[in-house]
């Protein structure tokens, strides 16, 4: 496996790949790696020739220092995963070398941005926009892969990805979780014990609802079981728990066909704040 901390290099090795026609799949990340992102690499290497994972905590997606201070970084362990995973390249600059300069642009996805990751963590897509877009340009892959944990996150790439003509296909993987239930995440790794045994009650409650919903009790009546579900748990303070349209991402009041909603949640354990969903 080889790995690139610069963007020449890295565009060195695949355009000589490129000449050989191989394919390429790229899948970025933040590093702290886990079975998810393993999960992706697994997918990318099914579909495409060349696999990139790129490991990059992105200063510009964070609005909170403490949060970016805190992001796990744990290189040497990601590349022993990677390598045996079997991925053909990691790329993972310095901050200096993803921004020589600082990025002037603003991305504005519209009302993909201004509900729930959007709503809480202002600038948080303008900053995954921008360096997605750098890396579908240094890499050019064929094919990018993301988790449908970040569902959020996959909306405004697809839309990225359409408005900006990038030209690849992105491929959606389905979130990967612990046997407790827990949506395998870089961020579990800060919970203490006790945070970590609680944890599982936010796939328990998020997959209640779900069979709730199913069943035909009203939105609005399982939005409340929910939230006074998280109630019961002191250590838990819940940011939101919607039920939406998977297009809009807006909040519905009634469900639609199979497979047109999702139910979306994030909750502070501590300090370590949690995503998760399900589309149903
Ligand atoms: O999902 C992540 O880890 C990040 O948001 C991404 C897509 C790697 C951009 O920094």
């Amino acid at each position: 496996m080889e790995v690139f901390t610069s963007v020449k290099s890295l565009r060195q090795y695949l355009d000589h790949q490129l000449l050989q026609q191989k394919t390429i799949g790229l899948v970025p990340t933040m590093g702290a790696l886990h079975n998810g992102h393993i999960s992706l690499i697994e997918a990318a290497k099914k579909d495409t020739d060349i696999v990139v994972c790129s490991v990059f905590v992105n200063p510009t997606q964070f609005n909170n220092p403490e949060d970016l201070a805190k992001y796990p970084r744990t290189f040497e362990a990601d590349r022993i995963m990677l390598e045996n995973a079997g991925c053909s390249a990691v790329f993972a600059p310095s901050v200096e070398e993803m921004y020589p300069e600082q990025p002037v642009l603003k991305m504005n996805f519209g009302a993909l941005e201004t509900v729930m990751e959007g709503a809480s963590r202002p600038g948080h897509f303008n900053g995954v926009g921008i360096v997605v877009s750098k890396l579908f340009n240094i890499v050019r892959p064929h094919r990018a892969y993301f988790g449908q944990k970040d569902l959020q996150q996959v909306s405004v790439v697809r839309q990225l990805v359409n408005d900006l003509a990038f030209g690849f296909e992105l491929v959606v993987c389905p979130t990967v979780r612990e046997t407790d239930g827990l949506a395998m995440s870089s961020r579990n790794t800060r919970l203490d014990a006790n945070e970590r045994a609680l944890a599982s009650h936010i796939y328990r409650i998020l997959a209640g609802a779900g069979a709730d919903l199913r069943a035909g009790k009203p939105v609005s009546e399982v939005i409340g079981w929910a939230k006074s579900e998280f109630e019961k748990i002191s250590e838990f303070n819940l940011d939101y728990f919607e039920v939406v349209n998977l297009k809009t991402l807006l909040p519905v009041e009634k469900i639609g066909s199979t497979g047109s909603n999702a139910i979306c949640v994030a909750a502070f354990l501590g300090p370590v704040r949690l995503i998760d969903n399900i589309i149903f």
